[in-house]
């Protein structure tokens, strides 16, 4: 078992190419990544699996649990194939978007779905490649599109392609979505994010399809449209997890210069309601070749921690950059760096909603204020669903939260959350033996030493109040 790491903000990779080896895995997991993202929107199941395969394999080796996230690519548009892989696109040019079959080239690119000439007008934009390459549509023609290069630039085969304003009338989840749900059921993946939701109902067909297998994989809804924006606080509910700010599509799909201020504004409102958030997208962009980050990018991962995110992501940094496990180790340092200075006294009070009778939540709160009054050296919470590590977290406690859980999807799920240690437990049930193991876990997990106090909140079943239990202990 590794010992205690001091840092309270998670770490997001996503896993690629320059990480799936065996070896890598392991080391981006020694590094410090809690989640490793499964982007479905490349590579097939057989390499999806072999992933997972791997890095079950790694964490164990590493001795610590990660979780697993599935990320369902959603209705994201992207351009077919070229002769070479990338093309580069002259500003200046004209390119025909062509929902013909065949290669592509710089003259032609392929777009699998057929209504994209209903779907622009001229003058509108078109954006490839994250956003760094723009089209302006000349004429919508009968089954393609005229376009001029705006901006050019290399533009690689299934790079996203993004039309602001469109109405696309795709459906947010589709079967090829709900086929992914299947395979992380049967994977046994622990979290899944929904690409391009736009509403709460966004999240239905898969909440209904894990319902069916019997499943309750936590759902993680991606920020990345206008529409998700305007309706954060509903899919906030509806996701059992928490939200993804995804800056990627959010920029492309809205002014660049909004994505901070939304940033700030939808994790604000995930910790209103105690679920958690990621920002994601490039934090540490230039090292996806550099071994160094930029000073801006260093600032704006201190900031997302400072706007009280739960995770912060790697994308391409991890999955196909050049500096993989460093990235890791860099995220890791500006974390611990950054989190002696968050406002903890103010979070305990203002960051969640304060208005409910809900039990578990209360105590929750009352635990994390207790810290500082009886200067505790940890909190324990012994936990079946995650619930109460959840609100715990969103208080923001200033010290370790010990997680501990018999179940291991559980311990598995709660890595994403700030400042939780998930660890997994013996199934204890007398409450007084619980209450000792608590402590004795303190202690071997290096989070508490003999004589300091911690607190420790557990529910007791007949009262089906969920947490209702708070007791100061002094670990023997
Ligand atoms: P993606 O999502 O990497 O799957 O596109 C994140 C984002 O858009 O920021
Ligand atoms: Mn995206």
């Amino acid at each position: 078992m590794s010992t205690a790491s001091t840092r309270r903000t998670k770490i997001v990779a996503t896993v690629g190419p320059a990480c799936w080896e065996p070896e890598t895995l392991r080391e981006l997991i020694s590094a410090g990544a809690d989640v490793l993202r499964l982007n479905f929107s490349h590579s097939d199941r057989e390499r999806h699996a072999k992933t997972i395969e791997v890095a079950r394999v790694a964490a164990d080796e590493v001795g610590r649990e990660v979780a697993l996230l599935g990320d369902l690519p959603g209705p994201k548009l992207r351009v077919g194939e070229f002769k070479d892989d990338v093309v580069e696109l002259e500003t200046g040019s004209h390119v025909l978007l062509t929902t013909e079959a065949g290669e592509g080239n710089e003259k032609r690119i392929p777009v699998s779905w057929p209504g994209i000439s209903g779907a622009l007008h001229t003058d509108d934009r078109v954006y490839l490649a994250d956003g760094s390459i723009q089209l302006r549509v000349v004429a919508p023609l009968d089954g393609s599109v005229d376009t001029e290069v705006e901006v050019g630039g290399a533009l690689a085969s299934h790079q996203g392609l993004n039309l602001p304003g469109a109405d696309t009338g795709l459906a947010s989840v589709d079967s090829d979505d709900l086929k992914w749900v299947d395979f992380a059921v049967e994977h046994g993946l622990d979290l899944l994010a929904i690409s391009f939701v736009r509403e709460a109902s966004d999240l239905k067909p898969v909440i209904e399809r894990l319902d069916s297998l019997d499943s309750d994989i936590p759902l993680i809804a991606k920020i990345e449209k206008p529409e998700a924006a305007d309706h954060a606080e509903e899919i906030i509910d509806a996701a059992s997890a928490g939200i993804m700010v995804a800056r990627g599509d959010l920029g492309i799909e809205l002014p660049l210069s909004r994505v901070p201020v939304l940033q700030k504004r939808l994790i604000r409102a995930a910790g209103l309601r105690s679920k958690a958030s990621i920002t994601a997208t490039q934090m540490l962009a230039s090292m996806v070749t550099a071994r160094r980050p930029t000073r801006a990018e260093v600032t704006d991962v201190a900031n997302a921690i400072f706007d009280g995110t739960d995770a912060v992501m790697l994308s391409e940094e991890t999955a196909i950059g050049q500096h993989p496990i460093e990235a890791v180790r860099v995220m890791d340092r500006i974390a611990c760096e950054t989190e002696p200075d968050l406002p903890y006294g103010d979070w305990l009070f203002g960051r969640t909603d304060q208005t409910g009778q809900d039990v578990g939540d209360s105590v929750a709160q009352g635990a994390v204020g207790a810290v500082y009054r009886l200067n505790l050296a940890a909190l324990v919470v012994p936990t079946t669903s995650g619930r109460t590590a959840r609100l715990v977290s969103a208080h923001r406690p200033k010290v370790p939260v010990l997680a501990i859980s018999p179940h291991i999807e559980t311990v598995r799920r709660l890595n994403v959350l700030f400042g939780v240690q998930p660890v997994l437990s013996e199934p204890v049930e007398d409450i007084r033996d619980l209450l000792d193991y608590c402590a004795a876990l303190a202690a071997r997990h290096g989070v508490a030493k003999s004589g300091d106090k911690i607190a420790i909140t557990a529910g007791l079943p007949e009262q089906k109040l969920g947490t209702n239990l708070f007791e100061v202990h002094r670990v023997p």
